[in-house]
């Protein structure tokens, strides 16, 4: 198969950008909305330019391949979806530059030595349906398909319902043990979700580790009324233990040196002039070790209790999520920087308390990231930043670490390590603003 020339960085990005995008600037591609169906047909499209063979797996993950899918196949992309009201970089930097380091590798090989694949996961961010990273879990066994299906949007929506309307059939989502054998390897490129390669004054940069993560929902039933005539002390108000949970996770996660924040609460009816009667809140928490943030999530829960009884209200408690974080293999990190030298030089290793589909794949193949500049250092809000200069060294330093991978007979997990692969996530802090 030979691959026609590709749009290149810009063009695609042109393409891409007002896909799912609000007058104000930022972003709503929600799993399995109009939206991101959208981003998906853009990567059908992509794919078809380049005469890519496409492939939709069993979970709702697309595929473009380079090369007969097979055994030995690097990998490279990220997602299309974001979050309610997110940047136009956090997922699609990492598919976008995947088929433009694909455009550049093709002016290398008429086939390459090993099959390559572009992936736009599913469902990365859980913005819809609660669970991170849902197309990734779900081909790695990492999460329970009928749980993860039968989960609800806000409208009461489940996810197979989504799948379904979208024109994609459910009944095949689980575990997808043959896929993940072909892959030798798996390189993420992702916008950075903090200042320190602005602080650092490189372009790009390579993960050393993800912090373990996850979210918790907390459901509040007290007694509605009326706003006039109850007396404060005769109240049942679960929006009183709400707020000390918002800051009781504030104060414990800065003497944990962890992270936790409530970013989404509802209120149950919502009125003005009226005591609530019910209120959800989501905790999301984030630590170096997995012990650090059940501890912390523990400790935020039995305070919320404590507020609770004071108050009259009852708590309820789930978790919806979790990731176990990954430390990336050190060798592959080493022949990602190896690789990588002669484009950009020396390129920095960073943390992230961020959560990513590479992290989940860690788990089972040989996995790596690189970080590209984001002068704003913000995230997952429409001023996440990266100027094109910037993107086109992530996607020279893509480039780079996909050839050394295709060229490279060896498996990456038996590549040479290097002085600082063992470097671990609970030495290393999440990257600062
Ligand atoms: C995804 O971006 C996450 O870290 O929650
Ligand atoms: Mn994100
Ligand atoms: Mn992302």
């Amino acid at each position: 198969m030979s691959l026609a020339q590709g749009d290149d960085f810009a063009d695609m990005w042109t393409s891409l950008e007002p896909v799912g995008r609000a007058p104000d600037g930022s972003y709503h591609r929600l799993a399995w909305s109009e939206a991101d169906l959208a981003c998906r047909d853009w990567f059908r499209s992509q794919a078809r330019q380049r005469n890519m063979a496409l492939d939709e797996d069993r979970n709702g993950n697309l595929w473009a391949w380079w090369g007969e899918p097979g055994p030995g196949a690097v990998v490279t992309g990220s997602h299309l979806d974001s979050v309610p009201g997110g940047g136009a970089f956090d997922g699609p930097l990492g598919v976008v530059s995947g088929f433009a380091a694909v455009d550049r590798l093709c002016r290398r090989w008429t086939v390459p030595p090993k099959p390559l694949a572009v992936v736009d996961f599913a469902d990365e961010e859980g913005g819809r349906f609660g669970v991170a990273c849902a197309g990734s879990r779900l081909m790695t066994g990492q999460v329970d398909p009928d749980t993860l299906l039968a989960r609800t949007d806000r409208s009461g929506v489940t996810l197979a319902e989504a799948m379904r309307a979208a024109g994609f059939d459910p009944t095949g989502c689980g575990e997808d043990p043959e896929r993940i054998s072909k892959i030798s390897a798996f390189v993420e490129l992702h916008i950075e979700q903090g200042r320190a390669l602005e602080g650092l004054g490189a372009p790009v940069g390579v993960a050393a580790a993800v912090w373990p993560h996850g979210r918790w929902r907390f459901d509040f039933a007290g007694q509605g009324d009326h706003a006039g005539t109850t007396r404060l002390a005769d109240r049942r108000d679960p929006l009183i233990p709400v707020a000390h949970l918002i800051l009781d996770a504030r104060a414990q996660a800065g003497a944990a040196e962890a992270l936790a924040t409530v970013g989404r609460v509802e209120v149950n009816p919502g009125a003005t002039n009226a005591v609530a009667s019910r209120a959800s809140a989501w905790l999301d928490a984030r630590a170096p070790s997995r012990d650090a943030v059940r501890n912390l999530v523990e400790s935020i829960r039995a305070a919320s209790l404590e507020h609770c009884s004071h108050h009259d209200v009852a708590l309820a408690t789930k978790e919806e999520s979790w990731s176990d974080g990954a430390d990336f293999p050190g060798a592959l990190q080493e022949h990602l920087i190896a690789s990588v030298a002669a484009a950009l030089g020396a390129i920095p290793k960073l943390a992230t308390g961020a959560g990513h589909d590479a992290a989940i794949l860690a788990a089972r193949v040989p996995a790596a990231m690189l970080f590209v500049r984001n002068p704003t250092g913000i995230s997952h809000d429409p001023a996440e930043a990266a100027s094109t200069q910037d993107c086109l060294s992530g996607v020279d330093a893509l480039t780079a670490a996909l050839a050394a991978l295709l060229d490279d007979p060896r498996r990456p997990s038996e590549a040479p390590s290097g002085p600082q692969a063992d470097q671990s996530r609970s030495m290393t802090k999440v990257t600062p603003r």
